[in-house]
């Protein structure tokens, strides 16, 4: 393989990282990549920090060996609040992570008050009050973890119809908070919720804005392969799911919708 071929990796444990695949490829079409769903360790939310700690660096490690990436993108904020500086110390790779975008919530936000949906492990990240300190110490930052949501991100893409009632329920963990309801602006800080941000617009007051990081993250992966080589010809993107299961199968026309045209299992 030569230095242009080498892919841009992506890590999360399923499809959420298609809400950081889809900007950067917008920003870098001729980039192959190899977007990696951890599947046999979803959910990661739901997980220890410990659980997170041991099994992220890890399994990039392998990545590493086997896709030989010029840069990995860790598509996911529970993993990356966690394991982002572990991973660093550990791999001789550029890595890039995903962290809840309170800094572009509270420069949008009007009323001072932002909410932050994540998995449960994210919001109760230490990461999480140091952004809050350092972008946000002059807003009221409420926040909701929710698993349910990551479900039915991974269910939309599986082609299941949407449940407004659940959506509903989600958005009311936070809205319903004391203060809930001045909320302006929601960072939707799991990756898997842009996926769904249609529908969670449609259960929320008008004029709700949600954030992300995805096009942030985009913008810094195009800076650092500014000047960089890419293979002639189409780029290729595969999908590795690190259990092959037919779950995975039936996301194969969702990945192909994001240019992931290979499955295979690791
Ligand atoms: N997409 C992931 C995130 O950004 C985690 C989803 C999960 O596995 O719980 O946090």
């Amino acid at each position: 393989m030569s230095a242009s071929d080498a892919p841009i990796l992506f890590l999360d444990s399923g499809v959420g990282g298609l809400s950081v695949l889809a900007p950067t490829r917008a920003l870098l079409p001729a980039a192959p990549v190899v977007y990696v769903a951890d599947n046999a360790g979803f959910p990661y939310g739901t997980k220890t920090e410990g659980e997170i700690a041991a099994r992220v660096p890890a399994l990039l490690g392998r990545l590493v060996e086997r896709y030989r990436p010029r840069l990995i993108v860790i598509a996911c904020n529970t993993a990356s609040t966690i394991a982002l500086g572990a991973v660093r110390t550990a791999l001789d790779v550029p890595v890039v992570g995903t962290v809840p975008a309170i800094k572009p919530a509270a420069e949008a936000s009007v009323t001072r008050v932002i909410g932050v949906l994540g998995t449960e492990a994210t919001v109760r990240q230490p990461y999480v009050d140091d952004l809050t300190a350092r972008f946000a110490a002059d807003c009221t930052v409420l926040r909701h973890g929710s698993a349910t949501l990551v479900a039915l991100a991974e269910g939309k893409l599986a082609g299941a119809p949407p449940d407004l009632d659940a959506y509903r329920a989600v958005m009311a963990g936070l809205l319903d908070q004391p203060g809930g309801e001045c909320i302006d602006v929601v960072v939707n800080a799991c990756t898997h919720f842009p996926l769904v941000v249609e529908e969670l617009a449609a259960v929320s007051p008008p004029g709700l804005r949600f954030v992300d990081g995805g096009p942030g993250i985009a913008r810094r992966v195009a800076y650092l392969t500014a000047g960089q080589e890419w293979p002639a010809g189409d780029a290729t993107g595969r999908a590795v799911f690190t259990r092959g299961d037919a779950a995975a199968l039936a996301l194969g026309s969702a990945l192909a919708r994001f240019g992931l045209a290979r499955i295979e299992e690791l």
